[in-house]
């Protein structure tokens, strides 16, 4: 069966948060202030186990699910997701990925190849040590997470993407550099304009460094054209370096919102299922998993709760959530 919104979207990917707990602070996402000693995670047995993911995600499977993103917080804090890994790898999607900041990816990037992902993502938001280390705010190495890269390529997890998070005046003077970087190495840099996602970034508006400049300040070096997207509804635009080295992405979730195109659900770590990054509420799956729901009453949830879905979040912006306490990223997952 599959299933369509009321603006008549798929629901084709499905965004797994496995945990809520991050090893690093960026402010955009896990402000220190707010996420500090007395900041409650959840406790382990409120999350859902890998058998219970696992079993429902083979049922979004059959509602038409084909592509699946493991992300957090951090993933790779959860002990043995590679036993995650092997066993959603098992259902035969389409793509199966995960997004990390790159900590522990050095360590762990064969094993999870091994297990059976298909690909990575890693969040890098500068190549300048002080400033890399500013952004996530716990003083992590940059040239880790560049390891930690590197690992993933020769680990055949490719292409590796790479997202950065433009921030003005703290990284946005980085752009080029980063494009630089990865420009003829096969993997792919995607700029993305810093969201009013959560209530506790501080978001504004001066603070987004829009698409157009971002391309600008590249295409002025390196000359880009646009290319087709890979598949309806791909969440970056594509940009190709007109001399074959490469390509780069962006998401312009401010300056021109993708709603339109939304085919994704996404899992908290504790089973609520959300339709919007920006929503402020969620269904419940735990309960049912844990008092016995069949197969086809998990099913029939899912159904009706994409069926009325309407959300179109980026595109309404202002005046939707306000004074509604919207879930924070590291909770839902990028
Ligand atoms: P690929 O499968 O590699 O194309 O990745 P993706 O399109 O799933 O992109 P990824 O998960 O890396 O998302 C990139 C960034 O875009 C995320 O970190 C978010 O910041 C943002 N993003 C992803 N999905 C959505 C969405 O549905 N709405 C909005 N507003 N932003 C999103
Ligand atoms: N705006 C844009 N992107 C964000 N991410 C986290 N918070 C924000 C935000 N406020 C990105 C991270 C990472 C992914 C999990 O989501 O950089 O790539
Ligand atoms: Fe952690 Fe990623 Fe959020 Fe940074 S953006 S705090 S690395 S979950
Ligand atoms: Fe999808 Fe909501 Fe993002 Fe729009 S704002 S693209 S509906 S997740």
């Amino acid at each position: 069966m599959k299933l369509a919104d009321t603006r008549g979207r798929a629901l084709r990917d499905l965004r797994i948060s496995i945990t809520d707990r991050c090893n690093f602070r960026c402010s955009y996402c896990m402000p220190k202030e707010i996420f500090n000693r007395e900041y409650e995670f959840l406790q382990r047995d409120l999350l859902l186990t890998f058998e219970e993911i696992t079993r429902l995600t083979s049922v979004f499977k059959g509602l038409g699910v084909e592509k699946v993103r493991i992300t957090g917080g951090e993933p790779l804090l959860r002990r043995g997701v590679e036993r995650l890994v092997a066993d959603l790898a098992g259902l035969g999607l389409d793509d199966l990925t995960l997004t990390t900041n790159g900590s522990l990816l050095r360590r762990r990037a064969a094993a999870l190849a091994e297990a059976g992902l298909r690909r990575v993502t890693v969040s890098l938001d500068s190549l300048d040590p002080a400033v890399f280390a500013a952004m996530n705010d716990v003083d992590f190495p940059v040239s880790d997470v560049l390891e930690g890269i590197e690992a993933a390529v020769a680990a055949g997890l490719t292409p590796v993407k790479v997202n950065m998070v433009v921030k003005r005046g703290v990284n946005d003077d980085g752009i080029l550099a980063m494009a630089e970087h990865f420009r003829g190495s096969g993997n792919i840099v995607r700029f993305i304009e810093f969201m009013d996602v959560g209530s506790s970034n501080g978001w504004r508006l001066d603070d987004v460094v829009p698409a157009q400049e971002i391309l600008d300040t590249i295409s002025a070096k390196h000359p880009i054209r646009p290319v087709a997207a890979n598949y309806p509804g791909e969440v970056a635009t594509r940009w190709q370096y007109v001399d074959g080295q490469g390509e780069i992405g962006l998401v312009t979730s401010i300056s021109k919102p993708f709603c339109a195109g939304c085919t994704r659900a996404r899992l908290s770590a504790e089973g609520v299922l959300y339709t919007c990054l920006f929503a402020t509420s969620g269904v419940d799956f735990r309960a049912p998993l844990r008092s016995g729901a069949s197969d086809d009453d998990l099913r029939q949830m899912i159904a009706e709760l994409w069926e009325a879905r309407t959300d179109r979040y980026s595109e309404l912006r202002s005046g939707v959530t306000v004074n509604l306490p919207k879930v924070e990223m590291s909770y839902i997952g990028g």
